[in-house]
């Protein structure tokens, strides 16, 4: 959850660092801190809050050096404060690292290093692993055995960086488990390492992924790659094709606003490359999945967390309507405590925008115990869901910085409706006709994507009429019910408002108690086969004095009366019609929050990339 950068070379590392920080901001934001070596000596800077505050006492107290480390923290032990910002600096003042998850063993390790004379300055488990380094230096041995010997110690997942002013000309990185990514970055004469590809794209697209119970050697020249235990492994560098200026906010007031427009680009992409409207052919090359391993499938089982979940649950009807093969969907927290009945013959589909998500790699490891097939849709170029899978779908959507997640919600939406088509093709179970009529429908993704974009004034007018409400019920049906749980979460998490989502005809089970005057209705109801049915529904939550939002096809003119708003969307395919249903409530809860005057990019509470449990 935590964003780090760290830098060695020959340019000053403060600015560098601080601005790889300010594009990880998103991963953690309720402290922030920085060490270089000056000098020869650590120089430390920690505050908390944003990273603003930080870059002020940076100003006040400026540090410069050639090599240096930073760190945004989402707290988990320890509360958001200067003291337990990281970097974590030990007693000698000579080794200072950042950190990435949670030593599960630290208040062991604390009480063993106490009773041996250590002095804790902070709250968190992190500082254990600085004392512990620093214990085996002690014992003489360099600062890479140090760091080995103490990662040999402690429980958990976790991504560390460490340096020390005893020797200046490197930087050690290491991965264990999944508790984010560790990336090397190669420049020329200057080597970065970071939690996530965004902080160091503006100076290298040549990258290393660190695997678990990997470490890294970084150097001004080179990385050496290790396993914890000794063993070389030979440095593969990708070259990441993500364009830098795609994680720059550019003329809009705040990412979420951006990334919502860029989905006009975005599902262009997610076709390109994967849809051959000349033959009627979807490829979907990197999946790894032949016609002899798709026929043993009995069962898809799509597991993920939040938003990628609601993507899930669209897959679902998907899948069973075009693929005919069963389809669950699974809240990966769940799915990998459940002990699920899976098997070799199970398609394990994750969903995940980060690649990075403790329970969605958890269930991904489940899955594999249980010997079932493990594929992955994912956005982060060489992130652990990436790399783990069998074969694997990336999201061509380019960096996602607001925490709201958007665009990286369509994409999949569309990615899950190629899987269904190509799964089918590769079964045999798909007529030439519905293959043609599949694939033609796919055509008019990006020019209805932007109708629906340029509707945003008309968004921003029932935002501005509703902005001062307290709770609010979004309804939906069939393909189109977890877009109402999407729309619903969208508002929450970015204008803590309260809204609960039911399937549509579960309402006259309980929540049509809570319909009056001031909790208003948000129906999704474009013309599908449940629309006589949410028809009625809607009439019913009328009845009962509801203010009603509808979500509606151009044209309806039933929606047109009974709507006390009407958010308008262009007729389209009906297995289509969540993507284009989705554009307006992201716009809908983007507009009410950014009314409120809520930090839209970076919620409260809230992370980008949730890598613990
Ligand atoms: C989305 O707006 C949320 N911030 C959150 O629910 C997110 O979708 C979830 O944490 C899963 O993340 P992932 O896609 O990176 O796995």
């Amino acid at each position: 959850m935590c964003g780090i950068v760290g830098y060695i070379g020959e340019k000053n590392a403060t600015p560098i660092i601080l601005g790889g920080l300010k594009k990880l901001e998103y991963r953690g934001y309720d402290s922030a801190g920085i060490a270089v070596i000056e000098e020869g000596n650590i120089e430390l800077r920690r505050d908390v809050g944003k990273l603003v505050n930080l870059e002020k006492l940076v100003e006040q107290q400026p540090l410069s050096g050639k090599i240096g480390i930073g760190h945004t923290r989402w707290a988990t032990h320890g509360a958001p404060s200067a003291k337990n910002a990281h970097p974590h600096i030990g007693e000698t003042g000579d080794v200072v690292i950042v950190h990435n998850g949670i030593v599960e063993n630290y208040l062991e390790l604390k009480e063993e290093l106490e009773a041996e004379g250590a002095h804790f300055n902070s709250e968190t488990d992190t500082e254990t692993i600085v004392h512990l380094i620093e214990r085996n230096l002690g014992s003489g041995v360099s600062l890479e055995k140090a760091v080995r010997l103490s990662l040999q110690r402690i429980k958990g997942a976790h991504g560390i960086v460490v340096i020390s002013s005893k020797e200046p000309d490197k930087i050690i990185a290491a991965r264990i488990g999944n508790a984010g990514g560790v990336v090397i970055g190669y420049g020329e004469g200057e080597m970065f390492v970071a939690s996530d590809i965004p902080a160091i794209l503006e100076y290298t697209r040549r990258m290393s992924f660190l695997e678990s119970q990997q470490m890294a050697v970084v150097t001004r020249e080179n990385a050496t790659i290790t396993t914890l235990d000794g063993k070389a492994v030979p440095a593969k560098i990708d070259t990441i094709a993500w364009d830098p200026v795609a994680a720059v906010k550019g003329n809009y007031r705040h990412f979420m606003q951006k990334e919502i427009h860029e989905q006009a680009r975005s599902l262009i992409d997610t076709l390109t490359g994967r849809v051959d409207f000349e033959n009627n052919r979807i490829n979907l090359m990197n999946l790894n999945l032949d016609a002899e391993k798709a026929r043993k499938f009995n069962k898809v089982i799509i597991t993920a967390c939040g938003t990628a979940y609601h993507a899930g649950l669209v897959g679902k009807t998907m899948i069973e309507t075009i693929a005919r093969i069963p389809t669950e969907v699974d809240i990966a927290s769940e799915f990998r405590y459940r002990d699920p009945l899976v098997d070799e013959n199970t398609c394990v589909l994750t969903i995940s925008q980060s690649g990075e998500t403790a329970d969605t790699l958890a269930a991904m490891e489940e899955a594999r115990n249980k010997k079932a097939m493990v594929f992955s849709i994912v956005n982060a170029i060489g992130s652990q869901a990436m790399r783990v899978a069998d074969g694997y779908i990336s999201m061509q959507v380019g960096p996602e910085i607001g925490v709201a997640s958007t665009k990286a919600f369509t994409a999949p939406l569309v990615d899950l409706y190629l899987f269904a088509i190509y799964l089918a093709d590769l079964r045999g179970t798909l007529s030439e006709e519905e293959r043609y009529r599949s694939i033609y429908d796919l055509r008019v993704i990006p020019d209805l994507a932007g109708k629906c974009l340029k509707r945003e004034d008309a968004v921003r007018e029932v935002a501005e009429k509703i902005k001062d409400i307290h709770n609010i019920l979004y309804l939906g049906r069939g393909i189109n019910m977890p877009i109402a749980y999407e729309g619903a979460l969208k508002l929450k998490e970015i204008s803590y408002i309260h809204a609960e989502a039911y399937p549509a005809g579960e309402m006259k089970h309980g929540p049509i108690a809570l319909i009056d005057q001031d909790m208003p209705v948000l129906a999704i109801m474009p013309k599908d086969q449940w629309y006589e049915k949410m028809l009625s529904q809607v009439e019913q939550a009328k009845a009962r004095g509801g203010i009603l939002i509808l979500v509606a096809t151009d044209g309806d003119e039933r929606a047109g009366e009974l709507g006390d708003d009407v958010l308008w969307i262009p007729e389209a395919p009906w297995m289509l019609t969540p993507v284009f249903a989705t554009i307006p409530l992201q716009m809908l809860a983007y507009h009410i929050a950014a009314i409120r005057g809520l930090d839209v990019d970076q919620p409260r509470n809230l992370a980008k990339s949730v890598t613990v449990e």
